[in-house]
């Protein structure tokens, strides 16, 4: 049987913020059921948070963290610029904190790279106009006050090129949250990441709802062999490959499960890294206005 532990590790971004590699991911979740699940998070060893504005839980998020006795310094908050916000961008962060309760937040991210004032988009391209976004974040993480790191999410290799190479650009993102999982794993953007310094964040790391990955033979085997949850070892499997990840749950003992990770054997890696070429690339979250090629 694997011995689980309350999983403890922190990575060091590259600006010097740590983060906690495991953390608690909001989506989906209502405000009431936000503010729980973050409530029992806090009460078993998570200090680490992901919310967005676009949850619409970040209420629900800050009063848990506000009657939580886990000093405030101790808890690590992600939260994200929507897409209709793009020109806009202290306003939101303004609404965001005012939400959470909060004076800083550790991580604010570029939630898509989607600049848009409508849900209804047609071509994706034609609003990829991130690069003023980022400078808007850029502008703020300087002042020193509201943000303890900037990232994005959901950015390919090129667009993190182009952002990178753009004038007046001159913070390299903490993180990119990308989806990542066994069933798709990215090595191109992984290597790509690795090299720039920039952090993984998987989100979606159980494949989301219904996932596919629930069903997967070599998860289960995996699992059984060990005699843990199969969310045990995607969890795991995500912190064994460098990689912080923020499973969602709205339940008490999941929540209490998924926190406590494994080592998994060179073996046992070696097979769930093979997934995604067996058995994948299998995307679970496409919402339709990104691109994703380009
Ligand atoms: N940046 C982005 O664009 C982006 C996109 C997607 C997600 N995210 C972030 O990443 C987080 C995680 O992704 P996700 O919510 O899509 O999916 P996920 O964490 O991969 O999976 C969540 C699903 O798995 C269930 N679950 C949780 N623990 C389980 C366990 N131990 N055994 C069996 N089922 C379990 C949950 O149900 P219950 O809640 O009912 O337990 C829920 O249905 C999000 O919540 C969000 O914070 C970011």
């Amino acid at each position: 049987m694997a011995e689980l532990k309350v999983n403890t590790k922190k990575f060091k971004l590259n600006n010097g913020v740590e983060i906690p590699a495991v953390g608690l991911g909001t989506w989906r979740s209502e405000p009431e059921d936000a503010y729980k699940a973050t409530k029992l998070a806090l009460e078993n060893d998570y200090h680490h948070i992901d919310t967005a504005s676009a949850y619409g839980n970040e209420e629900g998020v800050g009063k848990a963290i506000s009657e939580s006795k886990v000093p405030r310094e101790n808890i690590f908050v992600t939260t994200k610029l929507w897409n209709t916000d793009h020109n806009k961008v202290e306003e939101a962060l303004d609404e965001s904190l005012k939400k959470l309760k909060l004076d800083y937040v550790d991580l604010y991210l570029i939630h898509w790279p989607v600049n848009t004032d409508s849900e209804d988009i047609k071509d994706p391209s034609q609003y990829e106009d991130y690069i003023e976004t980022w400078k808007s974040l850029q502008k703020i993480y300087k002042e020193g006050k509201k943000v303890k790191a900037i990232g994005v999410s959901n950015f390919t290799i090129k667009k993190l090129d182009k952002l990178l190479n753009a004038e007046g650009v001159d913070v390299v993102p903490v993180i990119n949250q990308i989806e990542a999982h066994p069933l798709l794993t990215q090595p191109e953007l992984v290597k790509y990441l690795t090299s720039k310094d920039i952090y993984i964040t998987a989100y979606s790391p159980l494949g989301s709802n219904d996932s596919p990955l629930f069903k997967n033979e070599t998860v289960l085997e995996i699992a059984k062999k060990n005699k843990v949850e199969p969310a045990q070892v995607l969890i795991s499997w995500a912190v064994q490959r460098n990689s912080i990840v923020i499973p969602k749950s709205v339940h008490e003992e999941r929540i209490k499960s998924n926190i406590e990770t494994f080592t998994l054997s060179d073996e046992d890696f070696k097979a769930l890294n093979e997934i995604n070429e067996k058995d994948g690339p299998k995307r679970t979250n496409d919402p339709g206005f990104n691109n994703y090629d380009d």
